[in-house]
């Protein structure tokens, strides 16, 4: 039989892999579903809202097709962020938004720019539309007990400079460090698209640029219901844009593409009183959690904490061997963090923020590894 071959640009892409289902670990380890303890995709650890769990369990007329532009979910956006309804589009997550922008603006000569590391995400898409994806690395220091990511603005700035699309993660995923307003600021004065992806916003105490929509025409803004709203698995998403950009994306976007369970689940989660208690809470279990790895990291100074903004922390060790096995040692008990495989990040394990008795148990099991328990 004749192989019939991709476009080029296909040839060599490596799919992007999700984080595994939990019902295929839990048969794996022999461990039920409900003793996992799931820290691997910076999702909500909470039970999902009693608000969402009544407008699901009361879907009617769920044979019709959906709104195609999610009205009624965009207008209580609009009212929330005090902004007009035609700055907003709904989409199947913000994912959903990051390709629609790579496919409404980048040409083939183009370039989108982002640092590295940052939310793959934007590489991927990038290279499954041919577009080149240039990534500025940012340095690793470290400070006593802590490590941060610093950007090289200047460098980054020129690269901008030749790019049609930069993307920028704030908070960044996997490092829950904010780049300054300021640099935000210059960057915004070029003739490119600045995309700022929020989707961890709701845990920092910086401030969303979402207002900036109405100074910039080049400026977008993402968002999502995956993590605050622990929405992850019925994929909403949104952008908030310029009334011209949102034309663009509504133009070339399938029509479907939100379905009736989650635009209504969107509607709810924004009614209740419990997303921000929980925000609240994820934030103090953030810094319980690195207080508490502050101590080990007293005791064994063999890695380094990331401070952050975001639902989770990176951990930056002195060689790749000790992530590898620390991330295998919490499998086994049935505690899954996020592993890198690739060079770049290798000596980093990034460990979501869950509820605070399943912090305790991290924090006992890395300690028993950490000694030599394991
Ligand atoms: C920075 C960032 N943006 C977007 C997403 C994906 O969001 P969504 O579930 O809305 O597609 C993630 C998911 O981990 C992320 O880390």
């Amino acid at each position: 039989m004749p192989k019939i071959k991709t476009v080029d640009h296909l040839a060599s892409i490596k799919s992007y892999e999700g984080v595994k289902p939990l019902e295929i670990i839990a048969e794996e380890l022999n461990i039920p579903v409900a003793k996992l303890i799931k820290l691997d995709g910076n999702e909500n650890p909470y039970d999902p809202l009693p608000e969402v769990i009544a407008t699901l369990s009361s879907l009617k007329n769920i044979s019709y097709y959906p709104d195609t532009l999610s009205s009624n979910l965009i207008q209580v956006l609009a009212k929330k962020e005090n902004l007009e309804a035609d700055n907003f589009i709904a989409s199947s997550g913000s994912d959903e938004l990051i390709e629609l922008l790579i496919k409404a603006y980048a040409n083939l000569s183009d370039t989108v720019l982002s640092v590295s590391p940052t939310f793959g995400m934007i590489s991927f898409l990038a290279q499954v539309h041919g577009i080149k994806h240039v990534a500025v690395s940012q340095q690793l220091v470290k400070e006593e007990s802590f490590a941060h990511y610093v950007l090289n603005e200047d460098q980054f700035f020129d690269e901008a400079k030749q790019s049609k699309i930069v993307y920028i993660a704030r908070p960044n995923n996997p490092d829950g460090n904010v780049v300054s307003e300021k640099f935000i600021e210059r960057l915004a004065s070029l003739p490119v698209l600045i995309v700022i992806d929020e989707a961890y916003i709701e845990f920092s105490v910086f401030q969303s640029l979402a207002k900036w929509v109405s100074k910039y025409d080049n400026f977008v803004v993402l968002r999502t219901f995956s993590k605050a709203y622990g929405l992850g698995g019925l994929r909403v998403g949104y952008g908030i844009m310029s009334n011209d950009i949102r034309k663009v994306l509504i133009s070339i976007k399938q029509p479907y593409n939100v379905n009736i369970a989650g635009q209504k689940a969107a509607i709810s989660a924004l009614s209740s009183p419990l997303v921000d208690q929980r925000i609240t809470e994820m934030k103090k279990i953030r810094e319980w959690f690195i207080s508490q790895l502050c101590l080990l990291q007293n005791q064994f100074k063999n890695f380094w904490i990331h401070p952050s903004e975001a639902c989770y922390v990176l951990l930056t060790f002195e060689s790749p061997e000790i992530p590898k096995d620390l991330y295998e040692y919490l499998y086994s008990k049935g505690i899954l963090v996020r592993y890198y495989s690739s060079s770049d990040m290798i000596n980093n394990l990034r460990i979501s923020i869950g509820l605070q008795e399943n912090m305790v148990k991290v924090i006992d099991e890395i300690k028993l590894f950490l000694k030599g328990g394991n």
